[in-house]
């Protein structure tokens, strides 16, 4: 029997190792890019630039593959998400921040069609995914990875990645048939971008947490989505596991175009890898901008610290002194 393989199973196989060197991906960069895009005014909070984009224009290279308009969730009588508006552009990798239980994942939920909405619009490439299921998001071109890694333990690594293959083309997604040669080569090429071509026959069960992190990558692009939802990809890992997937995600997104929105514990990743940050506390987006605005943003470092601290005396790890961000 297949079982997903959970993130305390994989460490228990073998996770603590550090994981193999990044592989080979088109535009693999150790530089933080800036930020292909300049930022959107949304309603209520001024689009303060990003750091490569003073000046307010928006270059002709920039397009937004995600508009979020007014989204809410109501549990009950508690607004886990209270009239969030954001865009996501093309290639760019933006960080949705906040303490614990400002409505990140309720957020990434709705997007990802997990959750139904209680208002508002989220337009993927011009077309309305509020009301779609998950199913369909996905097949419209949205990857999704989750915080416990959905891989199949008894299962080859390229098999795992045959399978999301065979999902992505609306196959049966019921038992596994014989692999196709096509599906073999496509699968061995998606490891390649994740640097995982060299242990492709190896059982799930063995590899380190570190590499089950980019097995489920590669099964996350089997779709070729043009954006991709990412909530604490790198949760359980240790910093260094950390920042060579961050690292391996933002080349996949430049080499390929694609839009990553994600969140992270780490304010240190965030202020490496992110273009953007936006900023929830409470269901609300409260501040966003290019990463040394945010750091340096009051609201936020109110959130975050209470007053006068800032995340560099914090030693950029905010979340865990405070008990607050997952
Ligand atoms: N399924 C649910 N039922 C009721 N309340 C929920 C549910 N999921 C989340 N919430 C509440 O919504 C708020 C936002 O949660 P969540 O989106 O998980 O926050 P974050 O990911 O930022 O930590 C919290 O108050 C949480 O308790
Ligand atoms: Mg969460």
């Amino acid at each position: 029997m297949n079982e997903p393989l959970s993130r305390r199973g994989v460490a228990a196989a073998g996770g603590g190792e550090p994981v193999s060197s990044p592989g080979a991906w088109a535009a693999r960069s150790s530089e933080p890019d800036s930020s292909p895009c300049a930022p959107i005014p949304v309603r209520g909070i001024p689009a303060s630039g990003g750091e490569a984009a003073q000046g307010g224009a928006l270059s002709p290279a920039c397009v937004s593959v995600l508009s979020v308009r007014g989204l809410r969730k109501a549990f009950g009588g508690n607004l886990a998400v209270d009239g969030v508006d954001f865009d996501v552009h093309a290639g760019e990798m933006l960080a949705l921040i906040g303490p614990n239980g400002a409505g990140k994942s309720t957020t990434f939920n709705m997007v990802g069609g997990q959750l139904p909405a209680s208002g508002g619009s989220v337009r993927f490439r011009g077309s309305e995914l509020l009301g779609l299921s998950a199913r369909r998001i996905a097949r419209l071109g949205v990857g999704r990875t989750f915080q416990i890694a959905a891989v199949f333990a008894s299962m080859t690594v390229c098999q795992n990645v045959q399978m999301a293959l065979l999902a992505a083309r609306r196959r049966v997604y019921g038992f596994w048939r014989p692999a196709r040669p096509q599906q073999h080569a496509q699968a061995l090429e998606l490891l390649q971008q994740v640097g995982m071509r060299d242990q492709a026959e190896r059982s799930c069960s063995e590899l380190a947490y570190g590499d089950v992190k980019r097995v489920e990558l590669a099964m996350a692009l089997a779709g070729d989505p043009a954006l991709l939802l990412m909530d604490e990809p790198a949760a359980g890992m240790a910093p260094r596991e950390r920042k060579a997937l961050f690292e391996l995600i933002r080349g996949l997104a430049r080499a390929r175009g694609m839009a990553v929105l994600f969140t992270e514990h780490s304010m240190d990743v965030v202020f490496d890898y992110a273009d953007r940050v936006i900023v929830l506390a409470r269901g609300r987006l409260i501040a966003q901008g290019g990463v040394s605005e945010i750091r340096a943003h009051p609201e936020v470092r109110r959130v975050y610290f209470g007053s006068g601290a800032s995340f560099e005396a914090a030693g950029a790890e905010p979340f865990a002194e405070n008990e607050v961000g997952s």
